[in-house]
This record gives structure tokens, C-alpha cells and sequence, in this order.
């Protein structure tokens, strides 16, 4: 039995309440969306990803399964793979099932919890992979600790399109200090979702059953049940809209009523018809993914499915 040694790096603190009211008194109201992931936010995430309309998920699988002999060849042997989030999902298995020569991986995630229980159960079904996982914001700065194992060069794995919850701006950012992070001839395996018929993008943001919708509410139900918070469900609606301009798919908390909410100790107030702009979720071409990370990355293959829905993209830093 191996003991489950979690390295914790500095985390920025952030004061929700603060976050919280500052978003609530901005003109166009919004909240970050990271506070939908409380523990019914996360359960309510992933039966999203089940979902017949919610393709992401399903697709990004298949096209790793379909695929993976040739990524594993281009991403070799003897490498440090990182993963930004805590390795629990299927596609994490797809990978450490195949690369039979890794040196490390280490997984990396906000959530200790979380961590730890993927760690774990991994260590029990892959009982000769070194494990060293990290707790830290990967968000915030990216500095791996010392690891005392060698490796021949880093390649981070970073599925879910989760980049396209970032803003472009935030989004060129951030592949930038991933290329810090993975140095000289590191690589980036990235999943990254496509521009399509702008009605399934729809579909796949407000579902016939309304999982996607409680999900939405949900950021409210956690704001009551954290900061004493005394948002009314019943009287928001969900949104979700495709920004054709800004191409991405934009959730909101459309208010139903004038109405006003008590919000740690302060009143907000809401037109009927105001929305609280809760989640981006931006879509690349190809083209516009390859140009986004062209200052540091070379776009050395994309692997697609069949109906162009998603792509799983293998970068590697330009010299
Ligand atoms: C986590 N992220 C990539 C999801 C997305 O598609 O943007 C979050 C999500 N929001 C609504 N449905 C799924």
C-alpha cells in the first residue's frame, strides 16, 4: 500500500464575498464561474457531460480512443506528464493505459479532496506509475516543485476545452505560461471545442431536461448557502446564447421580476428582464486556435471527429 504523498503550493486566497458583490455591482452584472463547482455544481457537471445534447464530452473520448496509438508515438517516452486537473476522468485512463514508459505523472488541482481520491484509486490500478500530485491554482503562477525523478522533457495534458471558459486574452495568456512551464521541447495535448452550427452549440447549453439550467441556478444556491445570501431560484431564469461576435456561448441568470437580493449584508437590485452573465464558453476554428498560440506553439497535428465538432490538438514549442 503506497502512501499518498500531496505536495501543496501556495493557493491565492480570494475573498469571495468580495469577488461575489463586485461582480453584482458591475453595470452588466456577472460572477465568476468558478463558483458553480460547490459540491451539486460538480455532481451536476457531470451529468452534463452525459447528456445526449452535451457532444464535448463524448466526442473528445472518441477521438482520443481513436487516436491514441499516434499521439503516443508523438508524444514518446520518458516524459513528465502534467494534467491540470486531478486525473479522475476517462480520458486520463485512455492516456496513462497506453504510455507504458512515463516517468511521472502529476496531476494538478485546486481541490485537495478531489486530488487525493483520484490519486488513490489510480494508484491502485496502475501500481508502477509514479505519482506525484500538486495542489495549487494552476490558473494562478505555474512552478512545479522538485520532484527527485528524471524525466526526457514535459508534456501537459489539458482536456475539456476548458481554455474556451477562459477569454481570449486570458486564454493567450495562459498558453503562454504553459509554455513557460513545459521549456525547451515540452508539448501541450490540448482539447479544444470547434465553431459549428451555432443551434447545436445551443442545444448543448440548454438541455431538454434542464440539467444544464440547475447547474446555472446553482451558482446562486451556493451564494445563499455561503455568504447568508437570499437569492430567490424560482425567480431566474436560465439563459444561454451563442455571441456570434464573440464567438462563444454565453451563460446568464435572466431575472424574472424587479426584485432585490441580500447579498453579505448588502441589497442588489434587478430589473425585470436583467441578466447576471455567469459562464463564457469560447469556440476556436482550427485556424484561430493555431494563431492563438502561435507565439510560443507550433500546431504539429489536430485530430478531429467525423462531424468536426471537436478537436484534440498536440502543440509543441517553437525553437
Ligand atoms: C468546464 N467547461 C469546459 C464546460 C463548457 O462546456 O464550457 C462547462 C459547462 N457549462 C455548461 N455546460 C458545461
Amino acid at each position: 500500500m503506497r502512501s499518498t504523498n500531496i505536495e501543496q503550493l501556495p493557493v491565492a486566497q480570494q475573498d469571495m464575498s468580495t469577488e461575489v458583490l463586485e461582480g453584482l455591482k458591475k453595470n452588466s452584472k456577472e460572477l465568476p464561474s468558478k463558483y458553480f463547482y460547490d459540491k451539486k455544481g460538480s455532481w451536476l457537471f457531470d451529468r452534463i457531460c452525459e447528456l445526449k445534447e452535451y457532444y464535448p464530452t463524448r466526442t473528445e473520448i472518441s477521438i482520443l480512443k481513436d487516436n491514441i496509438d499516434e499521439m503516443v508515438q508523438r508524444i514518446g517516452p520518458g516524459i513528465q506528464l502534467i494534467e491540470f486537473g486531478s486525473g479522475s476522468s476517462v480520458k486520463t485512463r485512455i492516456l496513462l493505459d497506453h504510455l507504458d514508459d512515463l516517468a511521472v505523472y502529476v496531476p494538478i488541482d485546486i481541490s485537495k479532496d478531489h486530488l487525493f481520491k483520484a490519486t488513490n484509486k489510480l494508484e491502485g490500478e496502475y501500481s508502477d506509475l509514479e505519482i506525484h500530485p500538486v495542489c495549487a491554482d494552476y490558473t494562478g503562477t505555474l512552478e512545479l516543485p522538485d520532484m527527485d525523478v528524471e524525466y526526457e522533457r514535459r508534456v501537459i495534458f489539458f482536456p475539456g476545452s476548458t481554455i474556451g471558459n477562459f477569454t481570449r486574452e486570458r486564454a493567450q495568456e495562459f498558453l503562454g505560461r504553459m509554455a513557460h512551464l513545459l521549456g525547451d521541447n515540452g508539448s501541450l495535448l490540448i482539447g479544444v471545442d470547434l465553431k459549428k452550427d451555432p443551434q447545436v452549440l445551443q442545444r448543448a447549453y440548454d438541455d431538454d431536461k434542464g440539467v444544464t439550467a440547475a447547474f446555472n441556478k446553482n451558482i446562486l444556491e451556493n451564494i445563499n448557502r455561503e455568504l447568508g445570501a437570499d437569492f430567490n431560484l424560482e425567480q431566474f431564469e436560465h439563459l444561454a446564447v451563442y455571441n456570434e461576435e464573440k464567438g462563444r456561448v454565453e451563460m446568464h441568470l435572466k431575472s424574472m421580476c424587479d426584485q432585490t437580493a441580500n447579498v453579505a449584508g448588502e441589497e442588489i437590485s434587478f430589473e425585470e428582464g436583467e441578466t447576471i452573465h455567469t459562464e463564457n464558453s469560447h469556440k476556436y476554428s482550427v485556424e484561430e486556435f493555431g494563431q492563438l498560440a502561435s507565439d510560443w506553439f507550433e500546431v504539429e497535428k489536430v485530430w478531429t471527429d467525423e462531424e468536426d465538432l471537436f478537436s484534440v490538438q498536440y502543440l509543441t514549442m517553437k525553437s
